[in-house]
């Protein structure tokens, strides 16, 4: 069941900093995410009252058609940056770091994480695991908060062999645990958890010192992350069984995304009995 949000929800809130974040998370209420790539729904989202905007590199294949998130480039993410914190008023922005601008070294991904906060945003997020501790630590020491991202890490899709579920194995679990801790250790202020057992993403959760955003992983941690297309019942094709769509029964788009921050409020989304694994 969904509740019913008032309208103007957000209509006085203090842009949210690193620090706000902190204290949401310290006080145990949950946090929302949403994919963003344009000014519009930037501004819709961040007036239905979600906190932190990701510019995600999934706009390869919900804006670009593409059949993955490796071809995006990093022009095109300062492009939709600037779109998105154009539009936004108070939300938290965070931009993706595409395939190919942070593997080769420390010095390049700081290189690249130049041109997306340039561009407005307030922290870049990377994927992958202990590989990338020493870029987590190097972006930190330099002023550029860091969200990691593990699980599945969509960019190393032809290396997983398809967007397969993470850490299904008690070994592999411990593995996601292992790294969790070293980035966090490096600096990284939040982290993304996709498509993992939500018995793993909650363990983890409850031993790390800062937020895990959920994609796919249970309601249990500490916010919840979702591609707006697909929240919003325009992804054509087979969905993952965690994914809801929140404009059913809803009368608006705005009153769609206030019930999804509503809902992860209150622990109404996700569903774990839906999760599947
Ligand atoms: O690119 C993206 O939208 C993401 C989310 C799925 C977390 O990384």
């Amino acid at each position: 069941m969904s509740s019913h949000p008032t309208p103007d929800a957000n209509a006085t809130r203090k842009p949210i900093t690193l620090h706000r974040l902190r204290e949401l998370y310290a006080s145990g209420e949950k946090l929302t995410m949403l994919t963003a790539y344009d000014a519009t729904f930037a501004r819709v989202a961040d007036e239905a009252g979600v906190e932190m905007l990701l510019v995600g590199d999934s706009l390869g294949m919900v804006l670009q058609g593409r059949s993955s998130t490796v071809p995006v480039t990093l022009d095109e993410m300062a492009y939709h940056v600037r779109a998105v914190v154009a539009g936004n008023k108070t939300a938290w922005v965070i931009g993706d770091m595409p395939f190919g601008s942070y593997q080769q070294s420390p010095a390049r991904a700081m290189a690249s994480a130049t041109v997306l906060m340039q561009a407005g945003a307030q922290m870049v997020k990377l994927e992958g695991g202990g590989w990338t501790t020493e870029t987590v630590r190097f972006l930190t020491d330099r002023g550029v908060p860091v969200c990691a991202h593990l699980g599945l890490t969509p960019q190393s899709v032809h290396a997983l062999g398809g967007y397969r579920i993470q850490g299904k194995t008690d070994e592999a679990a411990a593995t996601l645990r292992q790294h969790a801790h070293a980035l966090a250790d490096a600096g990284a202020a939040m982290m993304v958890f996709e498509l993992m057992p939500s018995t793993v993403a909650t363990e983890i959760t409850r031993s790390l010192p800062i937020p895990t955003i959920g994609i796919g992983a249970g309601v249990d941690c500490s916010g919840q992350v979702l591609v707006l297309p697909d929240m919003l019942g325009l992804t054509r094709g087979k969905l993952p069984r965690f994914v809801k769509n929140f404009v059913q029964g809803a009368t608006s788009i705005d009153e769609a995304i206030k019930t999804y921050v509503a809902d992860v409020k209150a622990k109404r989304f996700p569903d774990n009995a839906l999760h599947g694994y």
